[in-house]
Order: C-alpha cells, then sequence, then structure tokens
C-alpha cells in the first residue's frame, strides 16, 4: 500500500526531519516513560534486511545514569585529570533521560554490518518519534560506551556492541539554528553524471542555473 498523505501532512513530515537537531543542554524535567516507549516501539519499524531485528533498547534508570556517569569521569581523570573529570561528572549527572542501544554481533562480518546500519536507521526512527513531541536527544559514541563494564551496568550481553548512549530531554538552552546542508547538489550531480544519467554539458549547464538561481549549490 502506499501513503497518500495531504500537502499539509507532508510539509509536517519535512519539517520533523529537517528542523532535528542534536540537544546538548536539557531541562531537568524527565520526560514520561511511556513517550519514550512510544518511540522505541516506532524505531523497531525501520527496515532491517532478513528482518534480524537486531536492536536491543535499554531504557536506563537514574541510578544506572549515575553509575555510568561515574565510570565515564574515571575513564576521563585517567586521560586528563581530576578537574576534566569533576566538570564531565557534573554534566552527566545534570542529564535528564538516559537510553543506549546496542546491537547483536554476528559470526557474519556482512550481516552485522548490515544489522548496524538497521540499528541506526531505528535510531532515526525514534529520534525522530520524540522530536516530534518536543523532546531532544544527543547521541554519544565516547570510550565509556566501549568499556565493557558499561555492557554490564545496563545489562547487555557480551554478544551485543553499543551503538550509542542518549541522552533526552527538552531542550534548554537555545538550541543551534537549522542545519546547513554542504554536499547536497554537489554530490547529486556527480553521481548523476557518473552514473551516465547526464551526459549532454548544455543539461548540465541548465542543471548549474537552475541551482544557482534557486540559491542552492556549493556552500
Ligand atoms: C553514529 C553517531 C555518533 C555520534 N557520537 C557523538 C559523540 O560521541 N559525541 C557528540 O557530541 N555527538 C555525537 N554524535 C552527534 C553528532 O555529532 C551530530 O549528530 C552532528 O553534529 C550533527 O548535528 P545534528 O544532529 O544537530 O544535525 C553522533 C552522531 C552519530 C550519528
Amino acid at each position: 500500500m502506499i501513503l497518500k498523505l495531504t500537502r499539509a501532512e507532508i510539509a509536517a513530515v519535512d519539517s520533523v526531519i529537517r528542523s532535528r537537531r542534536t540537544i546538548h543542554e536539557f531541562t531537568p524535567e524527565v520526560p514520561a516513560p511511556e513517550t519514550v516507549r512510544e518511540a522505541i516501539e516506532q524505531a523497531r519499524w525501520a527496515p532491517n534486511h532478513h528482518h534480524t531485528e537486531p536492536w536491543r533498547f535499554y531504557l536506563i534508570s537514574p541510578d544506572c545514569g549515575a553509575r555510568i556517569a561515574e565510570l565515564n569521569a574515571e575513564l576521563v581523570r585517567q586521560k586528563s585529570g581530576d578537574q576534566a573529570a569533576a566538570s564531565k561528572l557534573q554534566r552527566w549527572r545534570a542529564m535528564p533521560g538516559w537510553l543506549a542501544v546496542t546491537c547483536a554481533t554476528s559470526e557474519d562480518a556482512n550481516r552485522e554490518r548490515e544489522d548496524y546500519a538497521a540499528c541506526c536507521c531505528a535510531i532515526q526512527n525514534l529520534m525522530l518519534t520524540l522530536w516530534a513531541r518536543g523532546i531532544g536527544m544527543k547521541w554519544g559514541t565516547g570510550k565509556v560506551t566501549r568499556d565493557p563494564r558499561f555492557m554490564t551496568l545496563i545489562g547487555a550481553s557480551p554478544s551485543e556492541f553499543t551503538v550509542g548512549l542518549f541522552w533526552y530531554g527538552y531542550a534548554g538552552a537555545a538550541g543551534k539554528g537549522p542545519r546547513v546542508i554542504t554536499m547536497w547538489w554537489s554530490t547529486a550531480r556527480s553521481i548523476a553524471t557518473r552514473a551516465g544519467f547526464i551526459r549532454r554539458p548544455r543539461m548540465q549547464r541548465r542543471i548549474s542555473r537552475a541551482m544557482s538561481r534557486s540559491g542552492a549549490g556549493l556552500k
């Protein structure tokens, strides 16, 4: 079944996708767990080759979040000293909502690669679902997420690897503005040329003129 959306619905979908930004500063308010569960349910609709459903979602309690913050501070201390560790600990302790996503490992390297891709699709679904409900996220892949103690803390099995540690909540400080996409047109053009879709220089010139009229192109 092909979806038939109204123009307003299409505009709403476009706006959710385009307006989403990583949130770095949150208010202390923790979003309702039902909303996060709704987003996880949406995440599961992501494409996944052979329907392997490789994702594992871990809703992290405040207590577990605090222990992850301490483990992270320990790693920061080893690398950058006490002051940096104390500052990270303070920042991490203030994060409202915590969530981790892991992916099942596989003996088949290609399957694991495809499973990781599927997990990233699921995460985008999750982020957009929350964003549409006024909730922002930050995706983290720092050293702590690769520490075996992190896996133990969240209760993940050794047959999984972390795709991301996420903070979620309501945006605190004024967020970033819309994103500037720098490569879109040039990529589209080179792919089209390489694939032989646009062979004639006249056609290419016409496209370039249209792009400069619309203000698109390399920024
Ligand atoms: C796979 C992946 C890993 C990321 N890891 C980190 C991270 O460790 N720390 C961080 O600050 N941001 C991380 N991010 C967030 C990106 O930096 C962010 O999405 C990017 O700057 C684009 O900004 P936007 O999300 O506002 O469009 C990660 C994003 C992805 C997709």
